[in-house]
C-alpha cells in the first residue's frame, strides 16, 4: 500500500509493524528524515515529492491519505491531478482511501474568525482565520503568545466538500465505494464533520 503525505511514519509505522508492505511519499526531507530515526522507520521506502504527482512505478491495492492533508493541495486542478494519478496507480481492483472534514463554513463571520483554544497563566493560544469561499481557501495561523514572545504556526487548506471529491473522482474514472464518518465505520449523516471515503474504479 502506499500513503501520501507520510509525514513522520504516525500511520505507517504501526502497519508496517503489522507486517504490512506500506510504501510513503513526502515532500519533506526533515519529516522523512524524523520518521527514519523511529524504530523500523528506515524500512520504509519513501519518495520525496509531491503527493499530487504520484511520482512512484508501480501499482497498490491501496491507496490513502489522512488527516485532511489532501486539502494540502492548495488548487482545485492539483486536486484533479492528484485524483487521476492516484488512478493511475491503484491495481484493477485497488482502492483509494481519503480521511477528512466536512467543510463548515458558518464556523466564519464575514470570511474570518478568531478563536482561543488555550489560556494559561504564561501563555495562551489563539486562532486567527481568513476564509476564501471563491476558490474554498482557509488561511489561518495558530498563535502562542506568551513572555517570550509571539510563535506562529500557519496553515493553509484548499476545502472541499464530498460532493465535489466524488466528483473528481469521476474525472479520474473512480467511484465512491463507501463512506462513513470514522475510522469504526460510523453512518456517514448531515451532521457528520469529518469522512473516510473510499474510491475504486468505476465499475468495479
Ligand atoms: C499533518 S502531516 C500528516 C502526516 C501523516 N500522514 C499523519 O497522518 O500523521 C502532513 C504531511 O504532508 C506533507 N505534505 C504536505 N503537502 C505535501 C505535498 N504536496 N506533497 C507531499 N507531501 C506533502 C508534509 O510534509 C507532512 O509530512
Amino acid at each position: 500500500m502506499l500513503e501520501l503525505a507520510i509525514g513522520t511514519g504516525r500511520i505507517a509505522l504501526p502497519l508496517a509493524a503489522h507486517g504490512i508492505d506500506v510504501h510513503g511519499i513526502d515532500a519533506s526531507k526533515a519529516m522523512i528524515a524524523k520518521l527514519r530515526e523511529k524504530p523500523g522507520g528506515d524500512r520504509i521506502p519513501v519518495t520525496l515529492g509531491d503527493f499530487a504527482d504520484v511520482g512512484v512505478s508501480g501499482r497498490y491495492s491501496l491507496v490513502f491519505v489522512v488527516f485532511n492533508t489532501f486539502f494540502g493541495l492548495l488548487a482545485q486542478e492539483d486536486q484533479v491531478r492528484c485524483f487521476r494519478n492516484v488512478a493511475e496507480h491503484l491495481t484493477e481492483d485497488g482502492l483509494f482511501v481519503l480521511e477528512a472534514f466536512v467543510p463548515d463554513v458558518a464556523r466564519f463571520d464575514r470570511g474570518q474568525r478568531v478563536s482561543v483554544s488555550r489560556v494559561g497563566l504564561g501563555e495562551a493560544w489563539l486562532d486567527v482565520a481568513k476564509h476564501d469561499p471563491v476558490d474554498q481557501l482557509v488561511s489561518s495561523q495558530h498563535l502562542v503568545v506568551s513572555e517570550q514572545g509571539i510563535r506562529l504556526y500557519p496553515v493553509q487548506v484548499r476545502y472541499a466538500w464530498p460532493a465535489e471529491l466524488d466528483l473528481m473522482a469521476r474525472l479520474a474514472n473512480l467511484a465512491l465505494r463507501d463512506r462513513w464518518e470514522g475510522w469504526t465505520r460510523e453512518p456517514f449523516t448531515e451532521r457528520s464533520g469529518s469522512h473516510v471515503s473510499v474510491y475504486a474504479r468505476a465499475g468495479a
